[in-house]
């Protein structure tokens, strides 16, 4: 769901906002029971039992949208890797069938028609197919006259009867029920008749709410579906990943078995993240017991997708019996920490970097709802490894990356080894032919001793890394350190970029195994802005984050695809400098502690008229040194001066003002380093 797009103009109509209480009939048994831990009503929903764990399986949107390919060759073919890959033994169940499997017209008893070129064979015949493997089916339509595609298949508004009767006939498990074309009639009218309607049926089909966030389901939709979208679509990149993540965190209390938050499908896969930014989106979802729709095509996922998807010990954090949300035990500085109670009282702890460099984030078994003990076992749910733990939690977690923990209070953990924490500090920046000093620190975490420890650092080729201190030491106890200084020289030459660090540490515990702790590292080198002032468009960014398409030089954000943007435009006036962004933006410069201040007049775009509301700041070396405030596309343009003495980096930052990111064009005009 995209603001300036004509297609969403055109096509969605959005009901009026209103937040009564529903109070639906009879109480299922495993409803009871959440009803019960909440203390709150609930209805027999449709799928009832069937969610008292977050929704499993399939959906081919976020890979095919309305493309050929998305036919019954595809949906087979995702049934039969379910099975061959072990994704079904992994826990993943349904097979769901988005927007576009109807022929555009109804027959003329009224009753729905397949594409007859994507499924020759029907309906019936995939799900019989599908249900032939052990899985189950889902189906997709919206809750108005037409669904969302710009053809616009028939919508179920005033068909609720017939049409949940059709696809239970077909033996469909599973309904996700948009928005789209809904003519304003009442959200809760509309997702509340389907809901009659499936249960009329008497089959039981999970229920899934697509209204987007929009009149707030989380308010009134438990009892009437099973899980419903907190958010407007998500798409395959790490801004709107985030900006959805950031918009589920806080409705935690409202979600629980058989009644989730959906923050939409996954990406995973799909090309347009990292592998490390995937994991923490698998990483956060699972905190969130979100839904796990995979949203790739599998039939082309390579193993690192596969590895991520398959993740047991992940999937058992988002499977978790209790149901419980994580929620956000801290936040500060890109440094997240989220916690999701278990069932059998273990604490499942995301270490969530969200900056875009390598951070420590730390935190402590109590702070995440343990009672006080001796020792902890500590999982590392990426790894795969057991530890014991003191009672501190912490990691340096690279740029994006998702530290992600099981912990128990656990006397007996001292079997295991301990944990450890490696530290680096002065790796960020590197100018070619000039030494520079890196620290690294190996802190024992855990009860026990850490034996024939080591300590190294991994340079690029032709680089060199000298330890000016020492790197190993014959035991570290608990609580102790050992830290090591080194000398990195990058050759004279060395062109700017990113180049790979890695800082090692391995040590034995008193039985078993060696241990080995990597941190992944990037070193950039770069140039400085030359003396006097420079217009940051005219410098080469070391990194450049944005909500909406790339960020525009010189011209506003404009759309999604580059070079589209306008005049840079704010109240009226127009500048020839500048960088258009859209919220949730992050460029990162290369200061080498030459500079002083950063200044620049900002403000919302006119090409949004009213609409958007930001804040933007300025950061240096990671640390917040100005800020506007939310600055609405009502407000005018304003100043914004920031001292940056010092800084080796400095980040020009546009967050979407807690409201999410639509509308939010924002303009950084003549933004100038004095160097
Ligand atoms: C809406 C939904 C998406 C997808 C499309 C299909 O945008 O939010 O998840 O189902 O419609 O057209």
């Amino acid at each position: 769901m995209r603001q300036l797009s004509a297609r969403s103009a055109r096509l969605r109509g959005i009901g009026a906002l209103t937040a009564a209480v529903l109070c639906g009939a009879g109480l299922g048994a495993p409803a009871a029971v959440a009803a019960a831990r909440d203390g709150a009503p609930a209805a027999t929903s449709p799928g009832a039992g069937l969610v008292d764990t977050p929704p499993m399986g399939f959906n081919n949107w976020n890979s095919t949208h309305c493309r050929p390919e998305f036919n019954e060759d595809m949906v087979k073919g995702m049934a039969d890797l379910f099975v061959a890959k072990g994704l079904k033994d992994a826990g993943y169940q349904y097979i769901n069938l988005d927007d576009c499997w109807a022929e555009s017209q109804r027959d003329a008893n009224g009753k729905l028609v397949p594409d007859p070129v994507r499924f020759p064979h029907g309906i019936k015949a995939v799900a019989d197919y599908v249900h032939s493997k052990g899985l189950k089916l889902g189906i997709y339509t919206s809750a108005g006259t037409h669904t969302c595609s710009e053809v616009g298949f028939p919508g179920a508004l005033g068909h609720e009867y017939s049409d949940a009767q059709q696809f239970a006939d077909w033996g469909v498990d599973y309904l996700k029920y948009d928005n789209c074309n809904n003519q304003g009639v009442d959200a809760q009218k509309r997702y509340t008749t389907m809901r009659d309607a499936l249960k009329a049926t008497g089959r039981p089909i999970v229920y899934s709410i697509c209204e987007w966030g929009s009149n707030k389901p989380w308010l009134w939709a438990k009892g009437v579906g099973d899980l419903w979208r907190t958010t407007g679509d998500i798409s395959d990149s790490w801004g709107s990943m985030l900006s959805i993540m950031k918009q589920n965190l806080p409705l935690a209390p409202y979600a629980g078995p058989g009644h989730w938050n959906d923050p939409d499908m996954l990406e995973v896969g799909n090309g347009g993240m990292t592998d490390t930014e995937y994991r923490t989106h698998f990483s956060m979802w699972s905190v969130m017991a979100a839904p796990l729709l995979i949203g790739t095509d599998l039939r082309q996922a390579d193993d690192a997708t596969y590895q991520i998807l398959e993740n047991k010990d992940v999937i058992a954090v988002d499977q978790d019996k209790l149901g419980e949300q994580g929620h956000v035990v801290s936040s500060e500085g890109g440094r997240w920490v989220v916690v999701k109670e278990m069932a059998d009282g273990s604490r499942a702890v995301a270490l969530f970097n969200e900056s875009d460099r390598a951070q420590r984030i730390a935190t402590t078994a109590t702070a995440a709802g343990l009672a006080t003990g001796h020792a902890y076992r500590v999982r590392d749910l990426w790894q795969h490894r057991d530890y014991n733990s003191a009672g501190t939690l912490a990691a340096t977690v690279p740029a994006h990356g998702t530290v992600l923990l099981r912990v128990w209070k656990d006397d007996h953990s001292v079997v295991y080894p301990p944990a450890a924490e490696l530290g680096v500090t002065g790796a960020d920046f590197v100018q070619p032919g000039k030494t520079e000093e890196v620290t690294t620190t190996l802190t024992d975490l855990g009860r026990t001793t850490a034996r024939r420890v080591s300590v190294d650092l991994d340079v690029p080729d032709g680089w060199q890394a000298e330890a000016t201190s020492p790197a190993t030491a014959r035991t570290l106890k608990s609580g102790k350190a050992l830290t090591t200084t080194w000398s990195v020289t990058a050759p004279k030459g060395t062109g700017p970029g990113s180049y790979g660090v890695n800082a090692v540490a391995t040590y034995w515990p008193s039985h078993g195994d060696a241990v080995t702790t990597r941190v992944p590292l990037r070193a950039r080198v770069a140039v400085a802005p030359p003396a006097g002032d420079s217009f940051a468009s005219d410098l080469t960014a070391l990194s450049s984050a944005n909500g909406w398409g790339p960020v525009e030089k010189d011209h506003s954000n404009g759309e999604a695809a580059a070079g589209d943007g306008k005049a840079l435009t704010i109240a009226g006036t127009t500048y020839a400098k500048g960088l258009g962004t859209n919220a949730a933006s992050s460029l990162e410069y290369y200061t080498g502690k030459q500079c002083s201040a950063l200044k620049a007049t900002v403000g919302v775009d006119d090409e949004v008229g009213d609409r958007g509301s930001v804040t933007f700041e300025v950061l240096a070396d990671g640390r917040k040194v100005a800020s506007t405030g939310l600055l609405k596309g009502t407000d005018g343009a304003q100043q914004l001066t920031a001292d940056i003495t010092g800084a080796q980096s400095v980040q020009l930052v546009v967050t979407d003002g807690g409201d999410g990111p639509d509308y939010d064009h924002a303009d950084w005009a003549q933004p100038t380093f004095s160097c």
